[in-house]
Protein backbone atom coordinates (compact mmCIF):
# COMPACT_ATOMS: atom_id res chain seq x y z
CA UNK A 1 0.00 0.00 0.00
CA UNK A 2 1.51 3.31 -1.00
CA UNK A 3 0.36 6.60 0.77
CA UNK A 4 0.11 9.65 -0.55
CA UNK A 5 -0.09 13.09 1.44
CA UNK A 6 -1.58 15.75 0.11
CA UNK A 7 -1.20 19.29 1.49
CA UNK A 8 -5.04 20.34 0.46
CA UNK A 9 -8.11 19.05 -1.11
CA UNK A 10 -6.49 20.97 -4.32
CA UNK A 11 -3.49 19.38 -3.91
CA UNK A 12 -5.55 15.87 -3.24
CA UNK A 13 -7.42 16.36 -6.45
CA UNK A 14 -4.29 16.87 -8.73
CA UNK A 15 -2.34 13.74 -7.10
CA UNK A 16 -5.57 11.11 -7.49
CA UNK A 17 -5.86 13.31 -11.21
CA UNK A 18 -2.05 12.17 -11.79
CA UNK A 19 -2.42 8.34 -11.04
CA UNK A 20 -5.84 8.11 -12.72
CA UNK A 21 -4.56 10.11 -16.19
CA UNK A 22 -0.94 7.32 -15.81
CA UNK A 23 -3.39 4.59 -16.18
CA UNK A 24 -4.93 6.06 -19.06
CA UNK A 25 -2.45 7.03 -20.71
CA UNK A 26 -0.43 3.83 -20.33
CA UNK A 27 -3.53 2.24 -21.38
CA UNK A 28 -5.78 4.05 -23.10
CA UNK A 29 -8.54 1.54 -23.47
CA UNK A 30 -8.28 1.09 -19.71
CA UNK A 31 -11.75 -0.02 -17.97
CA UNK A 32 -11.55 2.72 -14.87
CA UNK A 33 -13.99 1.72 -11.81
CA UNK A 34 -15.28 5.27 -10.78
CA UNK A 35 -16.74 6.60 -7.77
CA UNK A 36 -19.57 9.17 -6.37
CA UNK A 37 -19.38 11.29 -3.28
CA UNK A 38 -18.09 14.83 -2.96
CA UNK A 39 -14.61 13.57 -2.60
CA UNK A 40 -13.67 12.54 -6.32
CA UNK A 41 -15.72 15.61 -7.83
CA UNK A 42 -12.17 17.64 -7.64
CA UNK A 43 -10.37 15.13 -9.10
CA UNK A 44 -13.31 15.04 -11.85
CA UNK A 45 -12.70 18.83 -12.63
CA UNK A 46 -8.52 18.12 -12.69
CA UNK A 47 -9.65 15.24 -15.61
CA UNK A 48 -11.77 17.38 -17.96
CA UNK A 49 -9.31 20.16 -17.86
CA UNK A 50 -6.64 18.33 -18.91
CA UNK A 51 -9.12 16.41 -21.48
CA UNK A 52 -10.42 19.67 -22.92
CA UNK A 53 -6.34 20.94 -22.97
CA UNK A 54 -5.59 17.32 -24.80
CA UNK A 55 -3.55 15.88 -22.66
CA UNK A 56 -5.80 13.27 -21.76
CA UNK A 57 -8.03 10.95 -24.26
CA UNK A 58 -10.39 9.03 -23.10
CA UNK A 59 -12.34 7.76 -26.21
CA UNK A 60 -11.43 4.33 -26.08
CA UNK A 61 -11.74 4.20 -21.80
CA UNK A 62 -14.67 1.61 -20.55
CA UNK A 63 -15.80 2.49 -17.03
CA UNK A 64 -17.95 1.15 -14.20
CA UNK A 65 -19.56 2.63 -11.38
CA UNK A 66 -19.42 0.89 -7.99
CA UNK A 67 -22.65 1.62 -7.07
CA UNK A 68 -26.61 3.30 -7.46
CA UNK A 69 -29.62 3.91 -5.56
CA UNK A 70 -32.68 1.75 -5.74
CA UNK A 71 -35.53 3.16 -7.34
CA UNK A 72 -34.26 6.13 -9.04
CA UNK A 73 -34.16 6.70 -12.59
CA UNK A 74 -31.31 7.91 -14.13
CA UNK A 75 -33.06 11.45 -14.88
CA UNK A 76 -33.64 12.35 -11.14
CA UNK A 77 -30.51 14.69 -10.08
CA UNK A 78 -29.84 12.51 -6.97
CA UNK A 79 -29.01 8.85 -9.30
CA UNK A 80 -25.80 8.60 -9.40
CA UNK A 81 -26.01 8.16 -13.08
CA UNK A 82 -26.95 12.16 -12.88
CA UNK A 83 -24.33 12.51 -10.91
CA UNK A 84 -21.18 10.92 -13.48
CA UNK A 85 -23.08 12.32 -16.47
CA UNK A 86 -23.18 16.16 -15.17
CA UNK A 87 -19.64 15.78 -13.47
CA UNK A 88 -17.58 13.98 -15.68
CA UNK A 89 -19.12 12.24 -18.78
CA UNK A 90 -20.82 15.11 -20.56
CA UNK A 91 -17.16 16.83 -20.46
CA UNK A 92 -14.74 14.10 -21.62
CA UNK A 93 -14.51 12.42 -24.48
CA UNK A 94 -15.74 9.14 -23.28
CA UNK A 95 -18.32 7.20 -25.68
CA UNK A 96 -21.74 6.76 -23.19
CA UNK A 97 -21.93 3.44 -24.19
CA UNK A 98 -18.92 2.27 -22.71
CA UNK A 99 -20.18 3.90 -19.44
CA UNK A 100 -21.55 1.60 -17.16
CA UNK A 101 -23.66 1.91 -13.66
CA UNK A 102 -25.88 0.11 -12.06
CA UNK A 103 -29.30 0.12 -13.17
CA UNK A 104 -31.82 1.31 -10.04
CA UNK A 105 -34.81 1.24 -12.02
CA UNK A 106 -34.77 -2.75 -12.31
CA UNK A 107 -37.09 -4.16 -9.49
CA UNK A 108 -35.60 -7.34 -9.69
CA UNK A 109 -32.53 -6.87 -7.67
CA UNK A 110 -30.99 -10.55 -8.13
CA UNK A 111 -31.21 -9.81 -11.97
CA UNK A 112 -29.89 -6.57 -11.91
CA UNK A 113 -26.58 -7.47 -9.58
CA UNK A 114 -26.31 -10.86 -11.76
CA UNK A 115 -26.05 -8.38 -14.75
CA UNK A 116 -23.76 -5.89 -13.44
CA UNK A 117 -21.47 -8.06 -12.68
CA UNK A 118 -21.52 -9.88 -16.04
CA UNK A 119 -20.99 -6.83 -17.50
CA UNK A 120 -17.65 -6.31 -15.11
CA UNK A 121 -16.50 -9.53 -15.65
CA UNK A 122 -17.23 -9.52 -19.78
CA UNK A 123 -15.27 -5.81 -19.98
CA UNK A 124 -11.83 -7.92 -18.58
CA UNK A 125 -12.53 -6.80 -14.79
CA UNK A 126 -11.50 -3.57 -13.47
CA UNK A 127 -7.78 -2.02 -14.02
CA UNK A 128 -7.97 1.22 -12.18
CA UNK A 129 -10.95 1.37 -8.92
CA UNK A 130 -11.47 4.83 -7.76
CA UNK A 131 -12.93 4.99 -4.27
CA UNK A 132 -14.10 7.29 -1.53
CA UNK A 133 -14.65 6.78 2.12
CA UNK A 134 -17.92 6.52 4.00
CA UNK A 135 -17.98 8.18 7.90
CA UNK A 136 -18.36 4.45 9.23
CA UNK A 137 -15.57 2.81 6.56
CA UNK A 138 -17.99 1.58 3.61
CA UNK A 139 -16.76 1.73 0.71
CA UNK A 140 -19.49 1.62 -2.27
CA UNK A 141 -22.21 0.95 -0.59
CA UNK A 142 -20.91 -1.86 1.67
CA UNK A 143 -21.56 -1.25 5.40
CA UNK A 144 -20.47 -2.95 8.02
CA UNK A 145 -21.73 -6.21 8.28
CA UNK A 146 -20.66 -9.56 9.93
CA UNK A 147 -18.93 -10.48 6.18
CA UNK A 148 -17.34 -9.29 3.66
CA UNK A 149 -20.03 -9.14 0.65
CA UNK A 150 -18.41 -11.53 -2.76
CA UNK A 151 -20.08 -9.80 -4.93
CA UNK A 152 -22.99 -7.32 -6.71
CA UNK A 153 -25.23 -6.88 -4.50
CA UNK A 154 -28.55 -5.20 -3.08
CA UNK A 155 -28.00 -3.18 0.56
CA UNK A 156 -30.03 -1.54 3.06
CA UNK A 157 -28.20 1.49 3.62
CA UNK A 158 -27.22 2.31 7.49
CA UNK A 159 -28.77 5.35 9.27
CA UNK A 160 -25.20 6.93 9.85
CA UNK A 161 -24.98 7.40 5.61
CA UNK A 162 -28.79 7.86 5.26
CA UNK A 163 -27.83 10.85 7.33
CA UNK A 164 -24.71 11.80 5.59
CA UNK A 165 -26.43 11.97 2.33
CA UNK A 166 -29.57 13.68 3.30
CA UNK A 167 -27.54 16.62 2.46
CA UNK A 168 -28.24 16.14 -1.14
CA UNK A 169 -31.84 15.74 -0.71
CA UNK A 170 -34.95 17.58 0.07
CA UNK A 171 -34.87 15.84 3.72
CA UNK A 172 -33.90 12.23 5.05
CA UNK A 173 -36.98 10.67 4.55
CA UNK A 174 -36.21 11.68 0.59
CA UNK A 175 -32.93 9.47 0.56
CA UNK A 176 -33.59 5.72 -1.04
CA UNK A 177 -33.27 3.16 1.71
CA UNK A 178 -31.45 0.54 -0.44
CA UNK A 179 -29.19 0.71 -3.07
CA UNK A 180 -27.04 -1.66 -5.68
CA UNK A 181 -23.78 -2.13 -5.10
CA UNK A 182 -20.18 -3.67 -6.15
CA UNK A 183 -19.58 -6.25 -3.66
CA UNK A 184 -15.63 -6.29 -1.71
CA UNK A 185 -14.93 -9.23 -4.03
CA UNK A 186 -15.86 -7.27 -7.15
CA UNK A 187 -13.67 -4.29 -5.62
CA UNK A 188 -10.79 -6.41 -4.59
CA UNK A 189 -10.71 -8.43 -8.38
CA UNK A 190 -9.57 -4.50 -9.00
CA UNK A 191 -5.67 -4.95 -10.40
CA UNK A 192 -5.48 -1.47 -8.58
CA UNK A 193 -7.27 0.58 -5.93
CA UNK A 194 -6.93 4.39 -5.53
CA UNK A 195 -8.65 5.64 -2.32
CA UNK A 196 -8.92 9.22 -2.26
CA UNK A 197 -9.86 10.60 1.54
CA UNK A 198 -10.47 14.23 2.82
CA UNK A 199 -10.88 16.13 5.77
CA UNK A 200 -10.73 15.90 9.26
CA UNK A 201 -14.23 14.31 9.89
CA UNK A 202 -12.55 11.07 8.23
CA UNK A 203 -9.12 10.99 10.30
CA UNK A 204 -10.61 8.28 12.89
CA UNK A 205 -12.06 6.09 10.25
CA UNK A 206 -8.82 6.43 7.84
CA UNK A 207 -6.74 5.14 10.50
CA UNK A 208 -8.92 2.09 11.61
CA UNK A 209 -9.07 1.37 7.91
CA UNK A 210 -5.13 1.74 7.48
CA UNK A 211 -3.90 0.17 10.72
CA UNK A 212 -6.95 -1.45 12.35
CA UNK A 213 -7.92 -4.69 12.22
CA UNK A 214 -9.35 -6.10 8.99
CA UNK A 215 -13.03 -6.81 9.73
CA UNK A 216 -16.15 -6.26 7.72
CA UNK A 217 -17.10 -4.19 10.17
CA UNK A 218 -14.88 -1.87 8.72
CA UNK A 219 -15.33 -2.62 4.90
CA UNK A 220 -12.78 -0.59 4.00
CA UNK A 221 -10.44 -2.50 6.23
CA UNK A 222 -9.88 -5.49 3.52
CA UNK A 223 -7.62 -3.22 1.24
CA UNK A 224 -4.76 -3.53 3.54
CA UNK A 225 -4.72 -7.06 1.58
CA UNK A 226 -4.97 -6.10 -1.88
CA UNK A 227 -1.57 -5.68 -3.78
CA UNK A 228 -1.91 -2.45 -5.42
CA UNK A 229 -3.58 0.67 -3.39
CA UNK A 230 -3.08 3.60 -3.68
CA UNK A 231 -3.86 6.28 -0.66
CA UNK A 232 -4.34 9.87 -1.45
CA UNK A 233 -5.29 11.66 2.15
CA UNK A 234 -4.75 15.37 2.52
CA UNK A 235 -3.39 15.93 6.07
CA UNK A 236 -6.85 16.81 7.83
CA UNK A 237 -7.37 13.43 7.15
CA UNK A 238 -4.30 12.11 8.04
CA UNK A 239 -3.83 14.07 11.14
CA UNK A 240 -4.97 10.85 13.66
CA UNK A 241 -1.90 8.85 12.46
C1 LIG B 1 -21.53 7.61 -0.68
C2 LIG B 1 -21.01 6.72 -1.81
C3 LIG B 1 -19.60 6.25 -1.55
C4 LIG B 1 -18.75 7.44 -1.15
C5 LIG B 1 -19.25 7.98 0.16
C6 LIG B 1 -18.41 9.11 0.73
O1 LIG B 1 -22.15 6.90 0.33
N1 LIG B 1 -21.82 5.57 -2.05
O2 LIG B 1 -19.08 5.60 -2.70
O3 LIG B 1 -17.40 7.06 -1.03
O4 LIG B 1 -20.57 8.46 -0.08
O5 LIG B 1 -18.77 10.30 0.15
P1 LIG B 1 -18.02 11.68 0.36
O6 LIG B 1 -16.83 11.62 -0.54
O7 LIG B 1 -19.02 12.70 -0.07
O8 LIG B 1 -17.65 11.78 1.80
Amino acid sequence: MRIIKATDYNDLSRKAANVIASQVTMKPDCVLGLATGSTPLGTYKELIERCEKGDLDFSSVKSVNLDEYRGLTRDNDQSYYYFMHNNLFKHININSENTNVPDGTQPDSDMECARYEKVIESLGGIDLQLLGLGHNGHIGFNEPDQAFAPVTHCVDLTESTIEANKRFFASADDVPRQAYTMGIGTIMKASKILLVVSGADKAQILREVLFGPITPQVPASVLQLHKDVIVVADEAAMSKF
